[in-house]
């Protein structure tokens, strides 16, 4: 067989391509939208693409799947239960797809999203055992997937995480995502085994109801542009260019320099409405990072933006999305409200919370190099 994981530095995602070196009939699971990077790959080994996977809908990338499939005459699967506006091939648990020699059994694992799937790969010419597991946003390395990206269920995510620490120790897990938003506390290595998570994932010794807790409190921010991303993904939208690809340089400003702003700025905050209605800076207008791609036009190119989050890590990446967009006069907020209430500067309030806050800053749940004040650096796409 072949294997290879192809890890993208720029969303925390990993991509998996697997291939029978007897027939060279090849998957690919969770492409990239940079779909270019593939096709040596194949080309090299003379690979025939047979299937391409999307484990899931994503919520935080474009998938590359529909390109590839387009491009290479495979066959777009999925779970039986996605819904998308487009055909794909619905796949059932515990149905196998073969490739060559290879098995590729399905494991039906939802509570990150309800049609996620497992992947079990099964060389029986070595064994007829799983020797490793592809996870998408089921179980990731220190962490399990997080339960809010649409229709997901922590309890549903609690019993797949357990069907799948059933399998055995030495069964290697390869997740749909080494860092960024899907999780909270991913460990940055990109594979474990079953054996290990089992033995010192902190969320895998919780029983069923702290599990939950855990996973519905505490949890970071919905990620940059998800609407438009998780909808591009459904076929009901069409917006690739809600992705962060670049990382043009940004100016990041002290909370000082709101004082000395000019009158017509506007002083955009990204954070959660959950966290706005709790205090923000007055005059700020609160778009949430989630929604940016969709609500662009309530966004004046005419003024300059200064953009604004709890820390400074979410004002960064939406500032670097608005300049990539076409916006000419960004500023980030660096320290951001937690460095307005520091300094005990007024903040205003509006409507009434909904119980205790449940959004958690976190720089680890953006993916990436966090430093923006050096040369660009663009990331080519495909389309
Ligand atoms: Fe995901």
């Amino acid at each position: 067989m072949y294997f290879k994981q192809i890890l993208d530095e720029r969303c925390g995602c990993a991509s998996y391509l697997i291939a029978s070196r007897q027939s060279h009939e090849a998957a690919i699971v969770d492409p990239s939208i940079d779909i270019e990077q593939y096709e040596p790959l194949l080309r090299e080994r003379g690979f025939q693409l047979r299937y391409v996977i999307d484990t899931h809908v994503h919520a935080d990338h474009i998938s590359g799947a529909r390109h590839l499939v387009a491009e290479h005459g495979a066959e777009l699967c999925m779970h039986e239960s996605a819904k998308v506006t487009y055909p794909f091939r619905p796949l059932a648990n515990g149905q196998e797809l073969p490739v060559g020699q290879l098995r590729l059994r399905i494991l039906h694992t939802p509570g990150h999203r309800p049609e996620l799937i497992s992947i079990l790969v099964v060389n029986p010419p070595r064994s007829t055992e799983p020797s490793m597991v592809l996870t998408g946003d089921s179980l990731l390395v220190g962490d399990v997937g997080r339960p809010d990206f649409g229709g997901g269920d922590p309890a549903a995510q609690f019993d797949s995480v357990s069907k799948l620490l059933r399998l055995p120790d030495w069964v290697a897990v390869f997740p749909g995502h080494f860092e960024g938003p899907c999780g909270k506390g991913m460990c940055g290595r990109p594979s474990t085994t079953i054996g290990f998570e089992r033995l010192y994932s902190p969320l895998l010794h919780m029983d069923r109801d702290p599990f939950v807790t855990a996973l519905t409190n505490g949890i970071p921010a919905r990620p940059l542009n998800m609407t438009a991303i998780e909808a591009t993904n459904r076929g009901v939208a069409d917006m690739p260019w809600a992705m962060l690809t670049s990382s043009p340089p940004i100016d990041e400003v002290g909370i000082d320099a709101i004082d000395s702003a000019p009158p017509n700025v506007v002083l955009l905050d990204v954070r959660e409405p959950d966290e706005f209605v709790r205090g923000y800076v007055p005059g700020a207008v609160n778009v949430p990072q989630a929604d940016l791609a969709n609500r662009l036009d309530e966004i004046p190119r005419d003024r300059p933006i200064f953009t604004i989050c709890q820390s400074g890590s979410r004002s960064l990446r939406s500032a670097q999305f608005l300049k990539q967009q076409g916006y000419h006069t960004v500023s980030s907020v660096v320290g951001g409200t937690a460095a307005w209430r520091a300094a005990a500067r007024p903040m205003e309030t509006t409507g009434t919370p909904s119980g205790p806050l449940r959004i958690a800053d976190s720089e680890w749940a953006h993916a990436g190099a966090i430093t923006t004040n050096t040369e660009e650096v663009r990331i080519p796409t495909s389309r």
